[in-house]
């Protein structure tokens, strides 16, 4: 056996053993790059075979090709064995406990103030009541002018504005909506009885019980022979579905330029069924909207003949309805979107 031979067969030996040693991946490959790569020790033994004669040269030259595919084949064992243990290391460790409870899914839920909305729309749809939705920028006509109150009327200065141009701006109310389809209605397919929720802007500044930006519904029955009963009796049924079958309500006077008589509605306390109580500071009653029979004016203004046609208007703040239903005591809650407050009121809609 030449020299080179033995150094072969030294180097088949002490490279398995090394082979079968590592202890990773990584270290495997180390190895196999160290011993069978472009400058390891086979390399260097094939390039001695210059020295070599031409006899010795085949079976050398075959010797170490054998050594070579030897060493690879080890490598490849090794390889697949390192593997394998990985993955039953991993399938160790990394169980999954199929009876660990899932995840819940966040789904989104209706707002307080929608779910108020909600209720209000459904209570005056099933007394044949429709729904409409005007416009946020409201030309000052109809938030004012066809209202009763014409430019410089000292009622204006009861709504702070938010002015766009001279004459359009943020609605205050949701009146203008009133004025919209009492222009429109035809009287001789019945009467005209809508409600008309939405957000309205004024020039507050903002604290516990104001904000620039809420909610109303207002809400107006026009025909023959509409009565201020009929006004009180349609606000209690609504005022019940809200608040509860025992309410009352009662009617105090108030103003209005668009309503004549004008009433302010209170609702007996829920808190304390009128005992007196910090929710209606210890009158027993709880001041929640303002109503009135609607003003020739307003009919006039919208083409509507007042000697023929009558009938009562209400506006109610829905932000209100939610404090007070839900006992919220900040109006701010409404608008920062925290999902801790929001998730409170999760009613899946
Ligand atoms: N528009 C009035 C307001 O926002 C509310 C209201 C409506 C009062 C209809 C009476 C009749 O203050």
């Amino acid at each position: 056996m030449s020299t080179l031979q033995e150094k072969l067969t030294q180097l088949q030996q002490k490279g398995s053993q090394d082979i079968k040693a590592a202890s990773d991946l990584k270290q495997l490959n180390d190895i196999r790059v160290k011993l069978l790569g472009k400058k390891g020790p086979i390399t260097e033994v094939l390039r001695g075979m210059r020295d070599l004669t031409k006899e010795e040269r085949p079976a050398v030259g075959s010797f170490a090709n054998k050594v070579r595919d030897a060493l690879a084949e080890v490598v490849d064992q090794k390889k697949a064995e390192l593997e394998q243990a990985k993955i039953e290391q991993q399938l160790a460790t990394e169980t999954i406990d199929v009876t660990l409870p899932g995840d819940q899914p966040k789904i989104g839920a209706h707002h307080v103030i929608s779910q108020v909305i909600e209720q209000l729309e459904d209570t005056f749809l099933g007394m044949g009541f429709k729904v409409v939705y005007g416009y946020e920028v409201e030309e000052e006509k109809y938030n004012f002018e066809m209202l009763n109150m014409p430019k410089d009327h000292p009622a204006r200065d009861m709504q702070d504005t938010f002015y766009i141009t001279k004459d359009v701006l943020m609605r205050t109310h949701m009146s203008p909506d009133e004025a919209r389809e009492l222009e429109k209605h035809d009287f001789s397919q019945g009467p005209l009885k809508m409600v008309s929720p939405g957000r309205v802007y004024r020039r507050d500044t903002d604290d516990a019980t104001h904000s620039h930006q809420f909610f109303q519904m207002e809400g107006q029955y026009i025909g023959k022979n509409v009565t201020m009963a009929d006004l009180k009796g349609t606000l209690e049924f609504a005022i019940r579905q809200i608040f509860g079958e025992e309410r009352e309500i009662r009617f105090r006077p108030s103003y209005f330029p668009f309503t004549e008589p004008s009433v302010e509605v209170d609702i007996s306390c829920f808190k304390c069924n009128g005992k007196g109580c910090d929710v209606c500071k210890h009158t027993g009653w709880i001041e929640v909207l303002g109503a009135g029979m609607t003003h020739p004016n307003v009919l006039k203004a919208a083409g509507v003949d007042p000697e023929i046609y009558g009938g009562f208007a209400f506006g109610l703040g829905i932000d209100r309805f939610a404090m007070l239903k839900y006992g919220i005591d900040d109006i701010r809650n409404f608008y920062q979107n925290d999902v801790r407050f929001l998730t409170q009121f999760e009613k899946r809609g």
